[in-house]
C-alpha cells in the first residue's frame, strides 16, 4: 500500500479521537505485513493516566486480532486541523520496538497525503531496547 493511502486511513481514523482534556486529535494507521489496516485513535480519561494514544491503540487492535508483523504506520495530528508533522511518544515507540524491526519498520509523520515524512523506527528510537535483548 502506497504511503498516501496509509496516511488517507490515518485522516478518518483521527475523527475518532476522544480527546475531552487536550482537544489534540491524533490518528494512526498501521499497515500488517498482512496486507491489513488497522487503525487507531487517542482515547484520553478524566484520570488522565489511562489515556492511551493512537499509535498504541493501532497496535494494540491487531495483536489482540493475531497480528504481530507490520510494515509501516502513518501518524496525522492536531487540535483543529493537522499543522504539524507528529512523531510518535516514547512510549509508543518503545511498543513498535517490540513487534517492528527497527530498520525496516517506517515511521510517516503527516501533514496531509502529499506531504510527510519518513523515518525508520532505527532513526526515532536508537540504541532501543527490544525481545532479542533479553537473550
Ligand atoms: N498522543 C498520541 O496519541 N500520539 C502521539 O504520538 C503523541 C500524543 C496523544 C496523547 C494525548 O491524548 C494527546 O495526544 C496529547 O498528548
Amino acid at each position: 500500500m502506497e504511503n498516501k493511502e496509509l496516511i488517507q486511513e490515518a485522516i478518518k481514523a483521527r475523527e475518532m479521537a476522544y480527546v475531552p482534556y487536550s482537544h489534540f486529535k491524533v490518528g494512526a494507521a498501521l499497515l500488517g505485513k498482512n496486507g491489513k489496516v488497522y487503525l487507531g485513535c487517542n482515547i484520553e480519561n478524566a484520570a488522565y493516566t489511562p489515556s492511551n494514544c493512537a499509535e498504541r491503540t493501532a497496535f494494540f487492535k491487531a495483536v489482540s486480532e493475531g497480528v504481530l508483523e507490520f510494515e509501516k504506520i502513518a501518524i496525522v495530528a492536531g487540535k483543529d486541523k493537522i499543522e504539524t508533522y507528529t512523531a510518535p511518544c516514547g512510549v509508543c515507540r518503545q511498543v513498535m520496538m517490540e513487534f517492528c524491526e527497527p530498520q525496516e519498520f517506517k515511521v510517516i509523520m503527516a501533514k496531509t497525503p502529499e506531504d510527510y515524512k519518513e523515518m525508520t523506527l532505527k532513526e526515532i528510537l536508537p540504541l532501543g531496547f527490544g525481545p532479542k535483548d533479553l537473550g
